[in-house]
């Protein structure tokens, strides 16, 4: 059985004092739910003080990005170790947005992802399909692409300690969602390739997030898929009472 995982990915929002306010006002209720991991994916800049406000608690922390180097000459850049040290278990790698605007390519991600699981961190590999390449009928080719690009060479224990989230970049903060039916087609198809990345047993272990205009009143639905285990969420994370309800909607 795999267990759900929601995470909040808060992008490029909230002071330190914005965040505090925020997560203070979650972190007893999401503690509480017991069956789901929660993960709070806070700006480097609240990390730290993130990190303080749920120590001890259920609640976890992961970062948004980092460099794919352990240290050096890399001006406005952040190392694994550095994340680590803060607390992070995880980090949100090859999301849409960074390889749009900041033109991350899967061989940019793969080394990002060896980087973090050396260093003892869970990356969340995001990827998805643009709307012309749906429209175009390649979802399924681009996905692919970008799983075994993304994941290349790691081996089962490495996938094992991976996330997936399949984020159709046509549904991220415009509002439209896929449907429940459209992500689980994409999420058993995902399956398929770790299938032949690795075998049967860690295709059916590995945790294949959904992302996209989730909100509480659609999580329910799309978590419930069989092949769906939890969400990433931006827009709707920024708000407690909307994301704590998400969060409920995987269990
Ligand atoms: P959204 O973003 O929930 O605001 O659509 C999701 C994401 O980018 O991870």
């Amino acid at each position: 059985m795999r267990k759900p995982i929601v995470a909040g990915n808060w992008k490029m929002n909230k002071t330190v004092a914005d965040a505090l306010a925020l997560v203070n006002g979650m972190k007893a209720e999401l503690s509480a739910i017991e069956g789901v991991d929660v993960v709070l994916c806070p700006p480097f800049t609240a990390l730290a003080a993130v990190g303080q406000a749920i120590a001890g608690t259920r609640v976890d922390l992961g970062a948004q990005n980092m460099h794919a180097e352990k240290s050096g000459a890399y001006t406005g850049e952040v190392a694994a170790d550095m994340i680590r040290e803060l607390g992070c278990h995880y980090v949100i790698l090859g999301h849409s947005e960074r390889r749009q605007y900041f033109k991350e390519t899967d061989e940019l991600v793969n080394k990002k992802a060896r980087a973090a699981l050396a260093a003892g961190l869970r990356p969340i590999v995001c990827v998805g399909e643009l709307l012309a390449q749906r429209e175009a009928g390649q979802t399924e080719k681009v996905v692919e692409t970008q799983v075994r690009g993304s994941l290349a060479g790691l081996g089962p224990k490495d996938l094992l300690a991976t996330v997936l989230a399949y984020e159709p970049v046509w549904a991220i903060g415009t509002g439209k969602t896929a449907t429940p039916a459209q992500a689980q087609e994409v999420h058993a198809f995902i399956r398929k390739v770790l299938q032949s990345l690795a075998d049967e047993s860690v295709a059916q272990s590995v945790r294949i997030q959904y992302g996209g205009s989730v909100k509480a009143s659609n999580a329910k639905e799309l978590f419930h898929q069989p092949d769906i285990d939890g969400g990433l969420i931006g827009g709707a994370s920024l708000e407690a009472r909307s994301f704590i309800d998400i969060v409920k909607g995987a269990l």
